[in-house]
């Protein structure tokens, strides 16, 4: 079979590209609003891109109402942001941030989390994360319009917290953090049935 990607609805794009980049690692992404009102919402169009200046980036689509989400509104203003890592232990809070809420409901509260305040930007972080990233915002690219774009909020990672017992001789221990990665629909996976392989 061979598909041509301009002659497929967006929705049938969507469900190739979510099901072909699997699993992808899920950014926590917790912002502040002018007025204050913390944001914490999941994004798994997520990934790292470079170690100097280390940038990290997620991307936002719109709502299905074409309204702009939150953490991007958040973000364009505060240009700032936190990365907390989804460990397993935090998956159900993680499913329950990404619910729609108004802009003034704090999605900490909401989904049984403790905001805790970053220490050289205004945003919050997950306290219960074994990982955050403290992020400037480096760029946004928008790819495209309405149903389907994105909008790529690339941040450049400026402090890094990690619980102590998980980083040892300038490296992180993955099975402790435990990472969960988003598959397709609800489907999830974790880092469990791993295996190693030598190069070449
Ligand atoms: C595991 C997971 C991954 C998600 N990934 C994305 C994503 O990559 N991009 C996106 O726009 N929404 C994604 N969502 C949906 C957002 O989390 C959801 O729309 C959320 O309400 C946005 O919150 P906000 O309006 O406070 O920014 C994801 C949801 C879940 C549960």
């Amino acid at each position: 079979m061979l598909l041509n990607a301009s002659e497929l609805s967006q929705t049938d794009m969507y469900k190739i590209l979510i099901g072909s980049v699997a699993p992808r690692p899920i950014a926590w992404v917790g912002s502040r609003d002018t007025n204050g009102i913390n944001n914490l919402a999941p994004f798994s169009f997520y990934n790292v891109f470079s170690s100097k200046p280390p940038i990290a980036g997620f991307s936002t689509i719109p709502r299905p109402d074409g309204r702009k989400k939150d953490t991007l509104h958040n973000v364009e203003q505060g240009r700032c942001f936190t990365l907390s890592c989804v460990s397993h232990s935090l998956v159900q809070q993680m499913s329950k941030s990404a619910a729609t809420l108004e802009p003034e409901e704090d999605e900490f509260s909401y989904s049984g989390v403790t905001p805790a305040e970053a220490a050289h930007i205004n945003a919050p972080f997950v306290k219960e994360a074994l990982l955050v990233f403290e992020c400037t915002l480096f760029d946004i690219i928008r790819l495209g319009e309405g149903p389907g774009s994105g909008n790529l909020i690339l941040g450049e990672i400026q402090h890094i917290h990690i619980e102590d017992t998980l980083y040892t001789e300038g490296r992180i221990d993955f099975e402790k953090l435990d990472p969960v990665g988003r598959l397709a629909g609800n489907w999830y996976s974790t880092i469990r049935d791993k295996f190693e392989l030598k190069r070449g």
